[in-house]
């Protein structure tokens, strides 16, 4: 099996993360004692320069790179590596006063002043004429320099800008989209509604609560043309640097399941996809396991992003945010595990936001690797080091796999499309990313690996596929699910799937569209109940080994079997003993719905039953305590098994007659696995 390592010069994990010595110039010291400390704490990797703007180009076309330089050969005189960044996440104020166009203009039409980050124009000319000119200086000074290892697009591209060079770009975008063909544009978007037809193409502009809002495709194309323009300007940086050093791979680092842009889209165009995460841990009214179960799915995401390759943990706090509700610390042990579970789910790398507290302004009160106090004698210090010390430990897991027989369709276009319709239930219960995540729960309770995947991705590699809320099958979609199913596959689906297309439009003909003849059934209408009422789904006759009844709530879709068996019906209302629960066989294969939103027992019981029905592959062969779980990597030879305890109790796991290797402690473990609370322990099979 081929590994893919972040950057094969340095075949290690890298641990380090965002550092800001550019506003440490004035005291030469903090730096100087900045590298001692990170020695101490197996630091290896520094994100620099990601708001250095000011600092390396004071005014127009005036370079100062002399402190970067310094910092560089720092870096390489301790072997360590520089994340390097591009700098157009925040720009510098002289520019926004000199050329304005740079400035985001907003929604409704007002254009901002300078001030925060992430607010640049991404079509101005200016503004990537001036971004292209500091890449390639940077570029060109560090071409060759031992300590550059990565290249760091800017950071967490976002947001949108409504400027008239947009507007322009936006309808050159429609005008290709859409063949040149206003009236092909017209019929897409449904104008006739409202007599919003349009005679001419310079009557389109994105939308506004001010103006336009309440076309469905007409929002679903601005996404679309955001996502677009974005990576336009993303390619523009990579072109920059990658021309100059062509061995120096890129990243760019995503916001999980930030809703602005298609991330789907920008995968193809890095080299490896990394990301920022930041779990509230110990937040109250939530437990340690159900975090951990909803970071292990945007985990899986990434690494699904560039099918299965490893991906870098760009961002993450060694203590609590600045902006959490409350900022209740890390527990003993935390720590360590939250970093260790990124690299049990594909990540290479553990990075902080930030490494050294910065001393005013916004984010003075976040958690950082060194404190105001300055010196390493902290808890929070204490728990980098312990991070530091395991990672040295695992080499081997370099660049490694999960190989998945499941996944979990999760796609942005279908997001945006459930997110923006009116209709059904307008009370913030639709919940699509928390639908998906929580069909995952039952595959992190039994440690069984599952890839997050979009609705395009190649279906052929997977015994399982589960497509929470499909709203929108896109063409060719449905056929596409048939096919796998009659060649053997599983297919499971919900309430509020096959209903538009990807115009929006919704199908004629009935529900669940193109899904309709794999699931054998069609759904009439949708119940949506009151948030505090529930139903309840009673199983009758099944082979997955459900029986009783099961809650559920929200949404009642309404189906009738149309060749599809009937496994469980509704518990009460009118439409009482009316089906619920269906599976379909098709081919070789079996197609499931779910016709309601099902209580998290119904789940652990449902996948469990096709666990044994398809003998889906566990990373660990043993039975997990509750908040235990398991995941592995493999290099196609030996298995890295992480086992994560995310209770605040010690648990014990049996692990039968093999013998395992224990990479973090050492030695041979065989029999019996103790793991104290929030205990992390990585099993060499
Ligand atoms: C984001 C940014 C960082 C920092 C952190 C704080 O991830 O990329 O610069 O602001 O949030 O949590
Ligand atoms: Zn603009």
């Amino acid at each position: 099996m081929e590994r893919f390592p972040v950057n094969p010069r340095y075949p290690h994990m890298l641990h380090g993360g965002d550092y800001n010595p550019d506003q440490w110039l004035h005291m030469p010291e903090i730096i100087s004692e900045d590298f001692r400390l990170a020695k101490l704490a197996h630091i290896n990797a520094m994100s620099i320069a990601i708001f250095a703007w000011t600092a390396l180009e004071p005014s127009d076309g005036k370079y100062t790179f002399d402190w970067l330089d310094g910092i560089m050969d720092t870096l390489a005189k301790n072997d360590m590596y520089a994340v390097l960044a591009t700098p157009s996440g925040a720009r510098p104020a002289w520019m926004s006063q000199k050329y304005p166009e740079v400035l985001r203009v907003t929604g409704d039409r007002r254009k901002n002043l300078h001030g925060v980050r992430h607010n640049h124009c991404y079509t101005s000319p200016v503004y990537r004429r001036k971004v292209r000119a500091i890449n390639t200086q940077m570029a060109k000074r560090y071409k060759g320099h031992k300590a550059l290892l990565v290249w760091h697009l800017s950071n967490e591209y976002g947001g949108e800008c409504h400027c008239e060079l947009c507007q322009d770009a936006f309808r050159t975008w429609l005008k290709a989209r859409y063949n040149n063909d206003l009236d092909s544009l017209n019929k897409a978007w449904w104008t006739s509604f409202w007599s919003h037809t349009y005679t001419d193409w310079s009557q389109i502009e994105s939308p506004s609560l001010i103006g336009e809002n309440k076309v469905h495709c007409h929002n679903l194309d601005w996404k679309r043309f955001v996502t677009h323009q974005t990576v336009d300007f993303m390619k523009m940086e990579i072109d920059s640097v990658k021309s100059i050093t062509p061995d120096i791979p890129v990243t760019t680092n995503l916001m999980g399941f930030y809703p602005g842009l298609d991330y789907w889209k920008l995968a193809p165009h890095l080299d490896i996809v990394s990301w920022d995460e930041y779990p509230s841990w110990h937040e109250s009214g939530q437990s340690e396991q159900t975090i951990a179960e909803y970071f292990a799915f945007v985990h899986n995401l990434n690494r699904s992003l560039k099918q299965g390759k490893p991906f870098m943990l760009m961002e993450s706090a060694p203590s609590p945010t600045n902006n959490q509700r409350a900022a209740k610390l890390r527990r003993p042990g935390m720590h360590k595990l939250a970093s260790l579970q990124a690299v049990a789910h594909g990540s290479d790398t553990v990075q902080y936001f930030q490494y050294r507290k910065s001393r005013g302004s916004w984010e003075k009160f976040h958690g950082a690797v060194v404190d105001h106090v300055g010196h390493e004698n902290t808890r929070v210090f204490r728990d980098v080091t312990s991070v530091g010390d395991a990672l040295t430990k695992l080499d081997e897991v370099i660049g490694t796999t999960t190989p998945a027989e499941t996944a979990i369709i999760y796609d942005w276009e279908n997001r945006w499309a459930i997110d923006d319709f009116c209709g059904v239930r307008n009370d913030g219960e639709r919940k699509y990313p928390e639908e998906c995540v929580n069909h995952y729960r039952s595959f992190w309770r039994r440690g069984i690996p599952v890839d997050v995947i979009d609705m395009n991705e190649d279906f052929s590699k997977y015994k399982l596929i589960i497509a929470p809320m499909l709203y929108m099958v896109k063409p060719g979609v449905g056929e596409k699910i048939a096919a796998f199913v009659e060649r053997g596959g599983t297919f499971v689906t919900t309430f509020l799937s096959g209903i538009v297309d990807d115009h929006d439009l919704c199908f004629l003909g009935g529900w669940p569209g193109p899904l309709r003849k794999t699931l054998g059934i069609w759904s009439e209408e949708i119940d949506a109940i009151s948030a505090d009422e529930k139903n309840g789904i009673v199983i009758g006759t099944n082979d997955l080994g459900l029986s009783g009844t099961y809650e559920s709530r929200m949404f009642c879709d309404q189906i009738h079997p149309e060749g599809a068996q009937t496994i469980g019906t509704y518990e009460k209302d009118f439409y009482a003993g009316k089906p619920a629960l269906t599976v379909n066989a098709l081919g070789k294969g079996k197609a499931y719905y779910i016709a309601s939103r099902m209580e998290q027992r119904f789940f652990d019981d449902f996948y469990r039953g096709l666990e044994n029905d398809l003998s889906l592959t566990r990373s660990l062969d043993a039975d997990l305590p509750a908040g235990v779980t398991a995941h592995y990597r493999t290099d196609g030879k030996d298995r890295f098994i992480f086992v994560m305890n995310f209770t605040n109790a010690e648990q014990s796991i049996a692990l039968g007659v093999k013998e395992y290797g224990n990479m973090l402690a050492g030695g041979k473990l065989r029999e019996r696995l103790t793991l104290a609370p929030f205990d992390i322990a990585v099993l060499r099979e």
